[in-house]
């Protein structure tokens, strides 16, 4: 029987509206609408499609959103200035900066200096130390977002073996937290595993994030395994696709998700939980006391 597709695009559309309501009781409790500030440096295509995306949902869930757009030869000393200045700025309560970075800049270097509260891709170093330590506070959104997939689906993923491919710090090592958490065995692949086959073929949950489309064979997939796919591939005639073929994988797996419409929007509506998760942290609703 051929695999239950998973539709991330109607389920970031209720996360989404989640988040809007969240933002109207704000509004009506306290005045204020989130606001996201995101660092976009260069004219990486992908970048500035992916920060276009998150524009478009801050305007429909009702975030104020500044994108501040850098040239590609930006000093490492303008780029800490602004994040600087936004770390002070009262109204900016979320802070994103799009990677990859032009070479001459090192990611490691900005994000730290992010202040942890407004770190809505979850990706300093106190972040990730909660989410490592079972404390989690903002949350890297690709993983949080396939969490909530995985939440959707009517399983019990408790013991389940998920195998991730891909080791990156935006995906694979903090998605290896989110599946430990949610009490699953955890085993993550990564370009010096060899025997990747026999890895995959033992998946329960299959997370591939790798970006190279046909990685990995549908003929290596657990009959009725999850299969969530992040990679997002853009072949030469425009089309776009995962690191998995789903025609052929649907014929196997048990739940898929496809590309687009998969992963993508959940990372985006993600992105905006985060924020107002944020906002609220940094300026609470105030308490109402009757007396
Ligand atoms: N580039 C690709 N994915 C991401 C992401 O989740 N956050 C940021 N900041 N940059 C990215």
């Amino acid at each position: 029987m051929a695999a239950q597709r998973i539709n991330g695009t109607e389920i970031a559309q209720s996360i989404r509206d989640e988040a809007k309501t969240q933002i109207q009781s704000r509004l009506a409790n306290q005045g204020t609408r989130p606001g996201l500030d995101v660092i976009l440096i260069g004219d990486n295509p992908a970048s500035k499609s992916y920060v276009g995306h998150k524009e478009r949902a801050c305007l429909e869930v009702g975030i104020n959103s500044t994108v501040h757009r850098l040239k590609n030869d930006v000093t490492k000393q303008e780029l800490l200035n602004l994040i600087d200045q936004l770390n002070q700025q009262e109204h900016t309560h979320g802070i994103l900066l799009q990677l990859p970075l032009p070479e001459h800049l090192q990611p490691q270097d900005f994000l730290e200096k992010i202040s942890p509260e407004k770190d809505v891709d979850g990706f300093h170093p106190y972040n990730m130390g909660k989410l490592i330590l079972r404390e989690p506070g903002l949350r890297p959104c690709t993983p949080l977002g396939i969490m909530t997939l995985l939440k959707r689906l009517p399983l019990n993923i408790t013991g389940l073996h998920a195998v991730i491919i891909g080791a990156s710090n935006i995906v694979g090592r903090p998605m290896a937290m989110e599946l430990l958490l949610a009490k699953c065995t955890v085993t993550v692949c990564h370009r010096f595993t060899s025997s990747l086959a026999a890895h995959v073929k033992q998946a329960d949950i299959l997370i591939s994030a790798t970006g190279k489309p046909n990685i990995i064979q549908s003929d290596w997939i657990k009959p009725g395994a999850i299969v969530i796919d992040v990679g997002f591939s853009k072949l030469s005639n425009g089309t776009i696709i995962g690191d998995i073929d789903f025609e052929t994988a649907k014929l196997r797996a048990g739940w898929i998700t496809p590309v687009p419409g998969g992963v993508g929007p959940m990372t985006v509506a993600t992105l905006m939980h985060n924020t107002v998760q944020a906002a609220n942290t940094q300026s609470p609703c105030p308490t109402i006391i009757n007396d």
